[in-house]
């Protein structure tokens, strides 16, 4: 007997934007108001001393629970998870009715959704992400995970936020350095996607600061576009059927690397669109003179230029290897071909490889 079973499931997700995500008259009252029983809320710790009166005013006409994490790569863990799962049964949330809410960065909106994703297999979660990094890459994306066993992402699954409420504001608090992170990944999307992303780039005040970011029009537009760009990248494929994905720019080397060497992830992202950006041009797709223009652009993000695992060929080919594996066995290496064109490479050699980087010490 054979018995096959085929069924679609609907997803929908939204994204919203909002100057005042944690005030009193802001989308999540709204939303909070309509739960039943303990609210469960995650915030990242660091942001506690700043955001916890706002955060406790907007939930001072609810039942809750807060549960502070740390984040940060190193606290991306499965522990972290079982704390939140824990949290979700002291607080005997309802399957459907009350959404578990994230307030944090990439890591505490990662491992949240992870727990959401596996908690009676899935309660709905909300997200309110307060890095830049986070509220333009993450918030787009339907994925979750936790680091594993020295992999990142080793655990995870696609789980979608019932809601992402981006407000622009949290970033005023964040560091320069943590800003230039999240511009690793907008930067990544130019460099494949859109010349007119990458003008903008290019177009940055040499004194931006975070406080720019969180006020400026000009700040908004430019995240707003990269977030825009980012969903109409993933909303074909959310599930990754199809792992050739040019949003996989920069995602090649920097996995491993950034597991072993403790380099942020956003930067990390950055160096090795630029070491994809040296490979295309020893193919020939892209002019060796635009790699100083590429670099000139990252310094203006604050982005690095140079690292010394970036110049490792040993250690890039074995994070080559990794990742070819993850990607079923194909290279699917995606390179900028000119500004915001991509291609596919399949068959990148060790001593091409080498050479990529020898032209980038000598190019930036
Ligand atoms: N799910 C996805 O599709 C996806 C996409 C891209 C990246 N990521 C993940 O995102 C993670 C990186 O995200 P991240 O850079 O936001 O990391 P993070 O969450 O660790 O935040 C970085 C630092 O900023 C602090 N912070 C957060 N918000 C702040 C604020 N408003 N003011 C001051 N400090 C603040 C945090 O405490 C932390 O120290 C990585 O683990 C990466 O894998 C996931
Ligand atoms: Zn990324």
């Amino acid at each position: 007997m054979s018995i096959t079973v085929s069924r679609d499931r609907h997803h929908r997700y939204s994204v919203v934007a909002s100057g005042e995500a944690l005030a009193p008259t802001g989308p999540l009252r709204r939303v909070l108001q309509e739960h039943t029983g303990e609210q469960l809320v995650v915030v990242d710790e660091a942001l506690w001393p700043t955001y916890g009166p706002a955060i406790e005013a907007l939930l001072a006409e609810s039942a809750h629970r807060i549960l502070r994490l740390p984040a940060g790569e190193q606290n991306k863990t499965l522990d972290a998870t079982l704390r939140v799962v824990e949290a979700m049964d002291a607080c005997r949330i309802p399957r459907r009715s009350s959404p578990v809410l994230a307030i944090g960065g990439g890591v505490l909106c990662d491992l949240v959704g992870f727990a959401a994703s596996i908690y009676r297999r899935g309660v709905p979660y909300i997200r309110v992400p307060t890095t830049l990094l986070a509220q333009v890459d993450v918030s787009a994306a339907i994925k979750t995970g936790v680091d594993h066993n020295g992999f990142r992402n080793r655990l995870g699954t696609f789980w979608p936020a019932a809601l992402t409420v981006v407000d622009h504001g949290f970033l005023a608090t964040q560091t320069s350095e943590q800003i230039s992170q999240g511009l690793g990944e907008v930067f990544k999307l130019a460099l494949i996607a859109s010349e007119d992303l990458f003008a903008r780039l290019a177009r940055l005040p040499a004194d931006w600061s975070p406080q720019w970011f969180a006020t400026s029009a000009d700040a908004a537009a430019l995240m707003r576009q990269a977030l825009e760009l980012m969903v109409a990248e993933l909303s074909d494929d959310l599930w990754e059927d199809n792992l050739a994905r040019r949003v996989d720019f920069g995602h090649s080397f920097s996995p491993l690397i950034e597991m072993r060497t403790g380099l942020h992830h956003g930067h990390a992202v950055a160096l090795d669109c630029l070491l994809g950006a040296s490979i295309a041009a020893g193919r020939g797709l892209l002019a060796t003179e635009t790699l100083p223009h590429i670099a000139a652009v990252m310094r203006r993000c604050a982005l690095p230029v140079r690292h010394r695992a970036f110049e490792d060929v040993d250690e890039l080919w074995t994070a080559l290897a990794e990742v070819v594996h993850h990607r079923d066995g194909a290279q699917h290496l995606p390179v900028p071909i000119d500004l915001g064109k991509h291609a596919f490479l399949e068959d990148l050699t060790r001593a091409e490889l080498a050479a990529a980087v020898r032209r980038l010490r000598r190019a930036v």
